[in-house]
């Protein structure tokens, strides 16, 4: 089966700070992650990865889901390929994708695209060129009547050599039999004293084996990241390709200022996305919406026409015509159905609140089920946790909760039925019932007259 290999052992020394290069984000995810998925989107699930310095950092991130190989010290690109040599082993008569996990912009279409050219040509390594106006810093492709002949590193070209504008992007589709064979080939004998992949190109030539390129249509695969400067200006490419794809899509920006949106992040037909807004995660839109001013949405699910106005919203789902905010948070198992009305200061956490139901301002729904057509006032607050314990309140259709209620959980509050305001509920509400727990207001004649004379006498 068809495997990929990413190298991910570098470290990224002027980044000036304590972490594998490959784990630093773009678009808040880590670059070695967009290589995954790249490759998890061409079809390619089997994956190695080389880690080196801090190596238990890749190990923490991963937690498991791929395998990977130690280099126990950076001796180049066919080094860190070496120490995957069992796991090539074990794919054996397949072909293998090498990557580099800080090049995070390599796409599914130029991976099995660049596979189609190698199969086809019948080649033993192909490589993913790409044509630069400036090519400084990468390895050069030189060309043959018949495809290339070899890779020569910025470090080890001539001056003529270094005129060359088509250069190594780092990817290659390989045949992993003829990868493992020519591993054993390599030497240290260059510019850097380091064991370069790129060397395998004419050791396979040397053993009567074809090498072709492919050259991407992406120019943005060879983009790596080698200081901050670098990954803010990968994070802005990033930023403006997404945005650039949703526009296609039909979905409208009257201005791209600190809207970010995350590679995965589905956006429907004609819906608006206003300043400041980031959307990450698994974050699914729907059409006709309005999104921000300033909104962050993670891992949820929006309906349609809804529209969110300064709301933060995690691991939830919002259905149609919802309307919520401004300065609302939705924390994570929120469900929020069609045609419900949040408005201002509101927090809900693990809560559904049911169709048309209105929670207007300042309330807290944690831990509730809440059904249709209910109306909370101004102030309420579910008491879910006593200290030790969370519990469930349950608000039943057409329910009426006055203002300033307490709800002490675990309560019902049945069908129509209504609390007064200022009522603290700690015992179930019969359905249609009026729940009142309130001392009678007791009024003192002439109390504030008496205090002001008092006053004027001092
Ligand atoms: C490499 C290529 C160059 C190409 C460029 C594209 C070689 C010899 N050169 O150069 O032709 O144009 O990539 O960016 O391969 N890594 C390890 N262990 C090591 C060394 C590197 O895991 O010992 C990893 C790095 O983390 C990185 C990748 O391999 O993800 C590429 O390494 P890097 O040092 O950036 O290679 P370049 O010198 O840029
Ligand atoms: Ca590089």
């Amino acid at each position: 089966m068809d495997n990929a290999i990413i190298l991910a052992g570098g470290q990224g020394k002027r980044m000036k700070a304590d972490m594998p290069k490959p784990l630093f984000r773009i678009l808040g995810e880590p670059m070695l992650e967009w290589v995954i998925g790249a490759c998890e989107k061409a079809g390619i699930s089997d994956i190695c990865v080389v880690k080196g310095y801090k190596a238990e950092m890749i190990d923490e991130y991963l937690d498991g889901r791929y395998e990977t190989v130690l280099q126990a010290e950076r001796l180049g690109t066919g080094h860190a390929v070496m120490q995957a040599v069992s796991f090539l082993k074990k794919n054996s008569g397949s072909d293998t994708l090498v990557l580099c996990g800080d090049a995070p912009f390599i796409d599914s279409q130029t991976i099995n695209d660049a596979l189609a050219r190698h199969r086809a040509d019948g080649n033993s390594v192909t490589v993913i060129t790409a044509e630069l106006e400036e090519p400084a810093g990468y390895g050069r492709i030189i060309r043959s009547a018949n495809g290339i002949s070899s890779i020569v590193e910025e470090k080890d070209a001539t001056a003529e050599q270094k005129k060359i504008k088509e250069i190594n992007s780092g990817a290659y589709w390989f045949r992993t039999d003829d990868l493992i064979d020519s591993l054993n080939s390599l030497t240290t004998d260059n510019a850097q004293g380091e064991y370069y992949l790129t060397d395998t190109i004419y050791i396979l030539l040397g053993k009567g084996k074809k090498a072709g390129a492919f050259i991407s249509q992406n120019p943005d695969v060879v983009l790596g990241v080698n200081d901050r400067k670098g990954l803010l200006r990968l994070n802005k490419t990033a930023r403006e390709n997404i945005i650039e794809k949703h526009l296609e899509n039909g979905v409208e920006f009257t201005c791209t200022d600190g809207i970010t949106i995350g590679r995965d992040v589905i956006i429907g037909e004609g819906t608006q996305i206003l300043s400041g807004t980031v959307l990450s995660g698994k974050t699914v839109i729907g059409e006709g919406c309005v999104i921000g001013p300033d909104c962050i949405i993670e891992n949820s699910t929006v309906g349609n026409d809804t529209k969110l106005n300064y709301v933060q919203c995690y691991d939830s789902k919002i259905e149609n015509n919802v309307k919520i905010g401004p300065f609302v948070q939705i924390r994570p198992g929120s469900h929020i159905k069609s045609g419900a009305k949040i408005g201002d200061f509101v927090e809900i956490k693990n809560s559904v609140i049911g169709e048309e139901t209105a929670v207007a301002h300042l309330t807290y729904v944690g831990d509730s089920d809440v059904g249709g057509c209910v109306n909370f006032g101004c102030g309420v607050v579910t008491v879910n946790y006593d200290g030790e314990k969370k519990s469930r309140c349950t608000i039943e259709d057409n329910a009426f909760i006055g203002c300033n209620t307490n709800l002490i959980a675990p309560v019902t509050v049945g069908k129509g039925a209504y609390t007064a305001a200022g009522s603290t509920i700690t015992k179930d509400v019969p359905a249609d019932a009026l729940a009142i727990e309130r001392g009678d207001t007791r009024t003192v004649e002439g109390y504030a007259a008496r205090k002001l004379r008092n006053r004027k006498k001092k």
